[in-house]
């Protein structure tokens, strides 16, 4: 399995934006779609071996966390705007006020509390945290089987998240020179274990 999750530091955790100009009034969740787009969605397909978490900090007293688990995902179009649509329907359910991910419909689910609630709903894991200047991810033992990968949104990771993940024990890890934006990092790693797994039938590294 493998796991994402992207922090939004600016990301409301409310459903009041409009679908029109996500940019402008969602505290840029644009940013965080586009990195479930890529964690999730391939060419006409679904990568059924991922879970994605995105956290919403933008509201300090209603932080919010999401799951979208590829395993059991249902319906989900790759353009911004109608995975926009699927944060807002599940922002406005009655279960984002749980603070564990109590309900999944159609493999999307919700609760309230930001990273927190989604380390609570890890469990035990291997991190890594997407960091520029991190060690060679290529030398990394991203295959791990519980693997977790922490991915910073357009302003990276604010101070008190990056202790957080320090205290998780998560390995900084860089996928190249270039600081690239969040979703872009996310394919990066998600080809360098496509290119793993294909090695036994002769991909060469
Ligand atoms: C747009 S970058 C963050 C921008 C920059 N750190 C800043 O402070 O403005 C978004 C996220 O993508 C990931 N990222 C970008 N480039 C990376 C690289 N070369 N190696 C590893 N992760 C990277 C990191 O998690 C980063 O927080």
């Amino acid at each position: 399995l493998r796991r994402f999750v992207v922090i939004g530091q600016t990301a409301l955790g409310s459903p009041r934006f409009s679908l029109d100009d996500l940019p402008g009034s969602s505290g840029r969740l644009d940013v965080l779609l586009r990195a479930l787009q890529s964690a999730l969605l391939v060419s006409h397909g679904l990568r059924r071996d991922t879970v994605a978490y995105l956290a919403l900090h933008g509201e300090a007293g209603a932080r919010r966390a999401l799951r979208f688990d590829g395993r059991a995902a249902e319906y989900l179009r790759p353009d911004e705007r109608s995975l926009g649509g699927r944060v807002k329907n599940a922002l406005a359910w009655e279960e984002s006020s749980a603070t564990a991910f109590s309900v999944e419909r159609q493999g999307v689910a919700v609760a309230l509390g930001g990273l927190d609630a989604i380390v609570s709903d890890l469990g035990p894991m291997t991190p890594f945290v997407l960091e520029e200047g991190g060690s060679d991810a290529r030398a990394a033992k991203l295959d791990a089987e519980d693997a977790v990968f922490f991915v910073g949104d357009h302003l990276g990771f604010d101070a008190i998240t990056r202790t957080r993940l320090h205290d998780l024990g998560a390995e900084p890890i860089s996928v190249g020179p270039v600081s690239v934006h969040a979703d872009q990092a996310i394919v990066l790693v998600h080809n360098e274990l496509d290119r793993r797994a294909l090695t036994p039938r002769g991909l060469a590294r």
